[in-house]
């Protein structure tokens, strides 16, 4: 199967915090490096929980994503690899939480991530079949940067009965950028995550979800599970600290859904 390009930049967006974007980005990520897939994976929160979670220690990121979009280096030269076969990321640093300030002046401040990513002879993104951009908990200009440059969203939900409080946002942001910044922009999908099969309300919550969002929502929910808790304090992604456990699994699922979904959008 080839991927079209303009399908294969990802972002795992959603302004709240918490519900599972890193872990989803890390663990889809590695599902799809699984099956041959190369990827690269950029941190765009200042946090840096990917990194961390990809065991790339502060003291070894020279260059990260902050440095890229403020064009104090080039994307290539960021670039780690992880302990992931198959898997390089560009991680995060601190900076980056000051960056819509930064940022401000700057011609082409929503595309300096597509910029970077499409720069030179060699441009980065031809390196890769997948690119997944791990957003911060904001609408903020880095995260606008993430979504010009990429095809499609990925949006974690958590089963809880906030759920889908602020996805109207979300989806206007969305609506917003296609219109006016980049047109291939799309809704991938929506991933329950934390799904709790013994909860009443993560059942109720995902019926709701889906009577509201129809078949963007990945038939693949991943449950709260601890492994994937405990994996990013090993620096591992769930997936290499316990394969065949039910979180691990559920990602493996996901990662399916995902290229069957390109395969038949190809198709059609
Ligand atoms: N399926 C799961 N089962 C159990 N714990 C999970 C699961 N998914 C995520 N977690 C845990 O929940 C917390 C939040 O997850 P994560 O960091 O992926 O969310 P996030 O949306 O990236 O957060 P932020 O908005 O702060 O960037 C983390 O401690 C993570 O280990
Ligand atoms: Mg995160």
């Amino acid at each position: 199967m080839t991927n079209t390009p303009e399908r294969r930049i990802l972002a795992v967006a959603n302004q709240k915090g918490g519900v599972g974007k890193t872990t989803t980005a890390v663990n889809l990520g590695t599902a799809l490096a699984a099956v041959g897939k190369k990827v690269l994976l950029i941190d765009l929160d200042a946090q840096g929980n990917a990194s961390t979670g990809l065991g790339i220690y502060a003291e070894d990121r020279e260059f990260t994503s902050y440095h890229v979009m403020i064009g104090e280096t080039d994307l290539a030269s960021s670039i780690l690899p992880t302990t992931v076969k198959g898997m390089d990321i560009c991680p995060a640093s601190e900076d980056l939480s000051g960056a819509d300030l930064d940022l401000a002046d700057m011609p082409r401040r929503a595309h300096l991530l597509a910029d970077a990513l499409a720069a030179g002879k060699n441009p980065v993104q031809n390196n890769y079949d997948y690119i997944m951009i791990d957003c911060p908990p904001s609408l903020s200009m880095v995260t606008i940067n993430a979504m010009v440059a990429s095809s499609g969203i990925i949006v974690p939900l958590q089963c809880e009965f906030y759920a889908l409080e602020g996805l109207s946002q979300l989806i206007k942001t969305v609506r917003r950028v296609k219109a006016t910044l980049n047109p291939s922009l799309d809704i991938q999908g929506v991933v329950l995550t934390m799904y709790d099969s013994r909860n009443n309300l993560s059942a109720q919550v995902a019926d709701d979800v889906r009577e509201y969002l129809g078949d963007v929502v990945y038939e693949t929910k991943i449950p709260r599970n601890v492994k994937i808790s405990e994996a990013p304090s090993h620096g591992k992604p769930a997936l290499l600290y316990d394969y065949s456990c039910a979180g691990s699994q559920a990602y493996i699922h996901l990662a399916s859904e995902l290229l069957r979904r390109e395969h038949d959008a190809i198709a059609a």
